[in-house]
C-alpha cells in the first residue's frame, strides 16, 4: 500500500488532520490501535476557544456542535468561598464553547466513515521506520496478517503513550516535564450543572471544579492524592469533599444523583522538542501535555494539526519545504504560550503541601490580584480564551 501521509492515531489530532488533509486534496491512510469504541470511551475535557470552533466549522464538522454545544461569556473563580467572575465578553469581546471532546472525535469519526477515506482500526504492533530517509513505511497486524504503507510523511497522532514519539533515538529529542503530586477525580452525572458558567475552585481541602456536558448532565471533579483510587470513592463521599470546597450557597444548590462514570487523570505538564524528525512530525498528545485546569489539550492538538496540515498543502502544492520547515518552531512557540497558562492555573487553584503557609498567601495574592486588576483579568480572558499573537 501507499499513501502520502499516514496517520498513526485516530484521536482528535489524528482524525482532524485527515480531514484537513482530505479538503486539501491529499491522500492518508490513518493506522490506530483501538477500536472506535474503544477511543469514544475515553471521557476528556470539553471547552473550545473560538479558533477551535472556526477551524471544527471550517471542516464541516460542525452541524451538531453549533445545535449542542453553549457558548459561554466567562468563568467563575473560588478562592476559599470567594467568588470573583472573569467575563471574557465584556474584557476582551470573546467566548468560548461547551462541547465535550467526545462528541468532537464522534463528529470528525463520522465524517470521515462518509467520506469513504480509509482508517484502519485494531491494528497491532505498529511501527514506524526510515523517517530519516526519503521514503518512510509503517507497518503493523491486523486479523493476524502483516501489513506496510509506504508514505512521503508521518503524523504522530498517537498520544503520550505512542509508538511515534518512542522511535525517536535519545539523543534527537529533548523532554521537558514535571509531574504534579495529585491528580483530579472526576464524575459525570445527569442532572443540571449547578451554575450556568464553570466555577473553578481554590480550597484549603483542595482543587474543584464545576463543568457540563450540557443543561442536563455535569461533570465535576476534585484534586486527590496521586496514590488516590476510584473504589475509595463512593458517590456520597465525592458529594461532600465537592461540596466542602465550594461557596456555601453554591454547594446548597448543588444537585446530585448516582454518577455514571468515575475516574482519575493524573497531572502533567510535558514537551518534547523538536517536533520534526525528517519525515516525522509530532502533534497533540504526542508532542504535548497540559495539566486540564484550563482545557487546553484539544485546543492545542487542533492548532497543531492546522499548521501540519498547511504545511503539507504547501508542500504538495507549491514544492515549497517552509512550512514543513518552520513547523515545530511554529508549534512550539505555541505550545510553550499554553503550557506557562496551564501550569499558573494550576498554580493558583490547587493545594501544594509542600509550599506550606508561603505557598497559600502567594495564591491568594494572585486571587486578589485578578480581583483589583482588569489587566490582570484581561490576561487570564485573552489565555483563557486562546491567544495568538
Ligand atoms: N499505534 C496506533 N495508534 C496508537 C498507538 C500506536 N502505537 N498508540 C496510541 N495510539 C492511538 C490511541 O489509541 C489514541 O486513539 O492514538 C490516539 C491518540 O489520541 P489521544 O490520546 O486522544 O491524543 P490526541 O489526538 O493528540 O488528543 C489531543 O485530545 O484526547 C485528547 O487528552 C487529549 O486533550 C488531548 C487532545
Ligand atoms: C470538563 O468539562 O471536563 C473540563 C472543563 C474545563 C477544564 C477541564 C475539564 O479546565
Amino acid at each position: 500500500m501507499r499513501t502520502q501521509v499516514a496517520i498513526i492515531g485516530a484521536g482528535p489530532a489524528g482524525l482532524s488532520l485527515g480531514r484537513l488533509l482530505e479538503a486539501a486534496g491529499i491522500d492518508a491512510i490513518i493506522i490506530e490501535q483501538r477500536s472506535s469504541d474503544y477511543v469514544l470511551g475515553r471521557i476528556r475535557a470539553g471547552v473550545l476557544e473560538q479558533s477551535s470552533v472556526d477551524l471544527l466549522r471550517q471542516m464541516g464538522v460542525s452541524q451538531r456542535m453549533d445545535s449542542e454545544g453553549i457558548f459561554h461569556d466567562g468563568v467563575e473563580l473560588s478562592f476559599d468561598g470567594d467568588m470573583l467572575r472573569i467575563d471574557f465578553n465584556e474584557l476582551i469581546g470573546r467566548k468560548v464553547m461547551v462541547y465535550g471532546q467526545t462528541e468532537v472525535t464522534r463528529d470528525l469519526m463520522d465524517s470521515r466513515a462518509a467520506s469513504g477515506a480509509k482508517t484502519v482500526y485494531e491494528a497491532s504492533d505498529v511501527q514506524i521506520h526510515d523517517f530519516d530517509r526519503d521514503c518512510p513505511r509503517v507497518t503493523y497486524t491486523k486479523d493476524g496478517t502483516s501489513h506496510e504503507i509506504e508514505c512521503d510523511f508521518i503524523a504522530g497522532c498517537d498520544g503520550f503513550h505512542g509508538v511515534s514519539r518512542a522511535s525517536v533515538p535519545k539523543h534527537a529529542i529533548s523532554i521537558f516535564e514535571r509531574v504534579y503530586p495529585f491528580g483530579w477525580l472526576g464524575v459525570l452525572v445527569d442532572q443540571p450543572p449547578v451554575a450556568e458558567e464553570l466555577i473553578y475552585a481554590h480550597h484549603e481541602r483542595g482543587f474543584a471544579l464545576c463543568s457540563m456536558r450540557s443543561l442536563m448532565r455535569s461533570r465535576y471533579y476534585v484534586q486527590v492524592d496521586s496514590s488516590e483510587r476510584t473504589e475509595n470513592w463512593s458517590d456520597d463521599r465525592f458529594w461532600d469533599e465537592l461540596r466542602a470546597r465550594l461557596n456555601p450557597d453554591i454547594a446548597e444548590s448543588l444537585k446530585t444523583g448516582p454518577t455514571i462514570e468515575k475516574s482519575i487523570a493524573p497531572l502533567r505538564s510535558f514537551v518534547a522538542e523538536p517536533l520534526r524528525f525528517g519525515r516525522l512530525f509530532l502533534t497533540g498528545d504526542a508532542a504535548h501535555i497540559v495539566p486540564p485546569t484550563g482545557a487546553k489539550g484539544l485546543n492545542m492538538a487542533i492548532h497543531d494539526v492546522m499548521e501540519l496540515a498547511g504545511a503539507l498543502r504547501e508542500y504538495y502544492e507549491e514544492r515549497s519545504n517552509a512550512g514543513i520547515d518552520a513547523y515545530s518552531g511554529c508549534v512550539l512557540a505555541n505550545t510553550w504560550r499554553t503550557e506557562r497558562f496551564s501550569w499558573w492555573m494550576t498554580q493558583l487553584l490547587h493545594t501544594f503541601p509542600e509550599s506550606g503557609n508561603f505557598g497559600r498567601r502567594i495564591q491568594r495574592a494572585d486571587f486578589d490580584y485578578l480581583g483589583a486588576s482588569r489587566i490582570a483579568r484581561k490576561s487570564l480572558a485573552e489565555n483563557y480564551t486562546g491567544f495568538r499573537p
